[in-house]
């Protein structure tokens, strides 16, 4: 997930090489994204496991093994089930909160070395989980970590990387995030085969990757930003050619001091956001992670086993319906980080739109037949759950590669960088907040409207399409220094955008300059 902080005058080709120290880098930055999701992915598989339901949340196995006449719907109903999954979205919002500070203050380092420790001991304490207590501060601190990485991993990996590799390893966070659900599902499937004590191995797996940026945030150097930001002007210089490969860093370095100064005249970013030449900047920091969660994706990434068993899979084909929709997810991230500059961001969130909401309804329709109100299926044949499943599939395809991946793009690459902090921050917040409360109430919801949730997430579905299409300019290839004409031409924005410059001390134009 892309962090806050500045990326100098975009736009603009710097010589460098894609060096050792680069690609190491991207290794450890990968790592980032891959627990980020091993997190999302892990936790519906191993509520789905009979052995840990039975140690962790009697009630629920009692109620979902027992009690045949329960109502489908409800049989995961519990509140301590659900804030299993969601606390960890709490904790890593308040984290980012002080991540941000730790990073611009003490380098992306030390915020890469915490994240690493905090994973760790949360991947611990979850494999050696006694009782619920346990498990929820296993899940807390690595929410925690979280937290950490998400802030200081991406930026670190756009202030590393030369200029020209920025877009593609952006996405490229996504592909990790998406690469971690599916190292999940597919641990969960083989790990629940193991006795009674598979899920430990599946919690305490996150311990590799933990590691990896753990050991890798004291073995690289700091970026030359960082340094900047610190005023080690001569050390930024020699970093800077080491990590290009290359002598000639000036223009790059100058820019670079030109950027960190710019951005240190911004006296309040937070002020600066509520200016009304920002409503289309702050509207969409807030309107787009909402409705990236509003999509419904993370019942599925959360509970894909869960639901699965639900709509009558057995416990083993519900763990591989998991699995598929992980294979799925990582596919259609591909297309998109193939399309997302060639098709442009509008194409891929409208065609996404339209082809989640038929999924959705058809869903809908088809547990709705089948299970009715009282959530009671009878004799379900197969090819019924197969069918849902296929749908499913087909949804999960259309939100990897338009709302997953550009819910996060689109955001960071309208903001100009007198307000990008204060706004990726709000964009990271926002998700997390909606976030945890779609893995907080979505079971409940799932007892209450029944087959009428997959319509609820439908019904929004309709709305942000409905958005995008009235209020979303286009922004393929649009270079940041442009992005403001983007607005200025838009029917509804342009009359936010005055061609005023910002009093002094007040902020930084960029109109020219980039
Ligand atoms: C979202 C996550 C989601 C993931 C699925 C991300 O873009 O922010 O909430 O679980 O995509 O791949």
């Amino acid at each position: 997930m892309p962090a806050g902080g500045f990326v100098p005058r975009e736009g603009k080709a710097y010589p460098g090489n894609l060096t050792p120290f680069v690609t190491i880098t991207c290794i450890v930055a990968a790592m980032g994204g891959l627990i980020f999701g091993y997190d999302i992915g892990i936790s519906g598989g191993v509520t789905s496991m009979a052995p840990f339901l039975k140690k962790f949340f009697p009630s629920v196995y009692r109620k979902e093994v027992e009690d045949t006449s329960t109502n489908q719907y409800c049989k995961f109903d519990s509140q301590t089930l659900t804030m299993f999954t969601s606390s960890l979205y709490l904790a890593a919002l308040l984290a980012s909160i002080g991540a941000s500070t730790v990073t611009r203050l003490f380098g992306r380092k030390l915020s890469m070395l915490l994240g690493g420790v905090l994973f760790c001991a949360g991947a611990i304490v979850n494999a050696f989980a006694r009782d619920v207590v346990m498990l929820i501060v296993g899940r807390i601190l690595l929410g925690f970590g979280v937290g950490f990485a998400n802030q200081s991993v991406p930026l670190y990996l756009s202030e590393m990387a030369p200029y020209r590799y920025r877009g593609v390893l952006n996405l490229g966070f996504q592909l990790s995030i998406s690469t971690g659900i599916v190292v999940a599902n597919v641990l969960n499937y083989f790990f629940a085969k193991v006795s009674d004590w598979g899920w430990r191995l599946s919690l305490g797996g996150a311990v590799v990757p933990a590691l990896i940026i753990t050991v890798g945030s004291l073995l690289l150097p700091d970026t030359p930003n960082s340094l900047i930001e610190r005023g080690r002007h001569d050390e930024a210089v020699a970093k800077l050619k080491r990590i290009r490969g290359i002598d000639d860093v000036d223009a790059e370095f100058n820019d670079l001091v030109a950027a960190s100064e710019e951005s240190r005249k911004v006296k309040n970013p937070w002020r600066n956001l509520l200016r009304q030449k920002y409503r289309p900047h702050l509207t969409m920091a807030i309107a787009i992670p909402i409705f990236q969660q509003l999509t419904g994706i993370n019942a599925i990434m959360f509970y894909a086993p869960v639901l699965f068993q639900t709509i009558g899979l057995g416990d083993d084909a519900s763990l591989m319906s998991a699995v598929i929709t992980g294979c799925v997810n990582v596919a259609a991230t591909l297309v998109s980080i193939y399309g997302v500059d060639r098709w442009g961001r509008r194409f891929l969130f409208l065609e996404g739109g339209i082809q989640m909401l038929v999924c959705q309804i058809i869903v809908a329709v088809c547990i709705g037949v089948k299970f009715g109100v009282k959530g009671d299926p009878g004799d379900l044949p197969k090819w019924y759950a197969v069918v849902v499943v296929l749908f499913i599939c087909i949804y999960v395809t259309a939100f990897a590669w338009s709302w997953g991946p550009l819910g996060w793009l689109v955001p960071r690459e309208i903001l100009p960088l007198e307000i990008r902090s204060a706004a990726q921050s709000i964009n990271v917040s926002v998700n997390m907040i909606f976030t945890f409360a779609v893995a907080q109430i979505f079971l409940t919801m799932l007892c209450h409207l029944k087959f009428g949730l997959f319509l609820f997430f439908a019904f929004f579905v309709i709305v942000m399409s409905i958005f995008v299409y009235f209020l979303l300019p286009e922004t393929k290839g649009v270079p940041i220094e442009e992005m403001r004409i983007a607005w200025k031409n838009h029917p509804y924005w342009g009359s936010f955008i005055l061609d005023d410059k910002l009093p002094a001390g007040a902020g930084v134009e960029l109109d020219k300059n980039g």
